[in-house]
């Protein structure tokens, strides 16, 4: 297994270009399996997890052509093979889960595993389930497996216990072929969901509302082929301004609007970082130790649950005492136990966590449990003095492309060691 070693304490500074967004690509390359022609996708990120989703497809019977040293991929869906998700596959990637809305909208059929719990909590798919229930789907739970089947799903009124990202993406491409008009309530309005949906306009499905709680969806009989654009990577983009600003460094950032990451902006202004916000780019630099902030995670606009890891190891080495709360998983905090060995000062009291920033952590080495764990554990290591080596980054790679290169364009002392 690789490693990834890290000699702490420089500054990062210069520019990089933040790749798309895998949250986005994933269920963005599944929504292919609604339209009849090619769908074209571009800027999709090279990534373990990418990789694990057209490996899904094509042992559906999905065409594939890739070129993902270019972040191109077209898929086209004639007709399938099987309309099944293995455990094995769906055990190593959640977001495959949302394969049942659109292989129940077109094909009438779908057998997903159902995911199981993970290491950052239980993740259970009720939503996913009682939503495409409201919309005349069958579905039974036999053997882990989710059997769900219906004649033509027909459109309703959905309204979502929670605003899940993943529900709503579900349900978002279940609507698009069922028949008549579906109303989802309590949709997630993370700039995610907005990019499916824009992708499944351009398949010429017909959708109003997404970016807000309601989303107006008029059912269509067939989709056609698409072109389509992946956004830029919020979440990894907010990683290097959180690794920049922890460091004290100075950095640009390109091929991202500001204006999708305010929450994590306006918190790395508070705590001190000077940002110059542009159409498609950021420039942030910071002078000193980070002021202690309080954030508490909370769905979109609020601050993302997938930047609390890595807020959490700025906080480490800030001037002060802050307070992190998390609010969407239940076990989000297992990079504690991991950034504590690096000599930071943190104490977990339900879902929040106290850190008392230090001006120095010392370099250990440690262990990535999740993705976003992984990613506060190298900001940990670029903070700290001395050398750090990261075990276990297979979680890194499903969702950071090219982090070792980006990071040491911007002057960090990394290297991979290969396992
Ligand atoms: C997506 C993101 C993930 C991010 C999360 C929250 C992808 C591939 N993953 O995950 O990176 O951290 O949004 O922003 O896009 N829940 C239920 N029942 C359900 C569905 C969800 O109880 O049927 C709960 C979950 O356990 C969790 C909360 O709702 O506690 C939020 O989950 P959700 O928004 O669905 O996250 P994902 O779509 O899994």
């Amino acid at each position: 297994m690789d490693k990834i070693k890290i000699r702490g304490g420089k500054p990062l500074s210069g520019s990089i270009s933040i790749s798309g967004s895998k949250n986005a690509a994933l269920p963005i390359i599944i929504s292919s399996i609604l339209a009849d022609g090619p769908c074209s996708f571009s800027r999709v990120p090279n990534l373990q997890d990418i990789k694990t989703v057209l490996n899904l497809l094509s042992e559906m019977g999905v065409e594939i052509s890739e070129d993902l040293g270019s972040n191109k991929v077209t898929l086209q869906c004639k007709s399938l093979k099987s309309t099944e998700a293995p455990y094995d596959l769906v055990r190593k990637m959640r977001a495959s889960v949302v394969v049942l809305g659109p292989l129940v909208a077109r094909f009438g059929k779908a057998k997903v595993s159902l995911p199981g719990g993970c290491a950052i909590g239980a993740r259970p798919v009720n939503y996913h389930l009682a939503g495409l229930e409201a919309l005349g789907a069958k579905i039974e739970l036999e053997n882990g497996y989710i059997n769900a089947t219906a004649r033509r799903l027909k459109g309703a009124r959905v309204p979502l216990e929670f605003p899940s990202v993943g529900a709503t993406e579900n349900l978002l491409m279940a609507a698009v072929l069922a028949e008549g008009e579906t109303i989802l309530e309590n949709c997630a309005k993370e700039p995610e969901v907005t990019d499916l949906a824009q992708a499944l306009r351009a398949m010429g499905a017909v959708i109003e509302g997404e970016g807000t709680e309601t989303i107006h969806v008029q059912g269509k009989k067939s989709l056609h082929g698409c072109n389509h654009e992946i956004i830029g990577d919020r979440i990894e983009a907010g990683t290097y301004l959180a690794a920049a600003f922890a460091t004290g460094g100075d950095i640009e950032i390109n091929g991202i609007s500001p204006g999708l990451m305010e929450a994590v902006l306006a918190k790395l202004e508070k705590a001190g970082a000077c940002l110059d916000r542009r159409t498609s780019s950021l420039r942030m630099s910071s002078s000193g130790r980070p002021r202690a902030t309080d954030v508490t995670t909370a769905p979109y606009p609020g601050f993302p649950t997938d930047m609390q890891a890595q807020f959490m190891a700025a906080m480490a080495v800030a001037d002060g005492a802050s307070v992190i709360t998390e609010t969407i998983f239940e076990n989000r905090f297992m990079h504690v136990p991991e950034l504590v060995r690096l000599g930071a000062d943190i104490t977990i009291r339900g879902n929040s966590a106290l850190i008392r920033g230090k001006s120095k952590l010392i370099g250990a080495p440690l262990m990535a449990t999740d993705l976003r764990a992984s990613a506060g554990l190298i900001i940990g290591g670029l903070c700290a003095d001395g050398e750090t080596v990261i075990n276990r980054i297979y979680h890194l790679d499903r969702g950071y492309e090219q982090i070792e290169q980006k990071l040491a364009a911007l002057g960090a002392d990394i290297e991979r060691i290969k396992g």
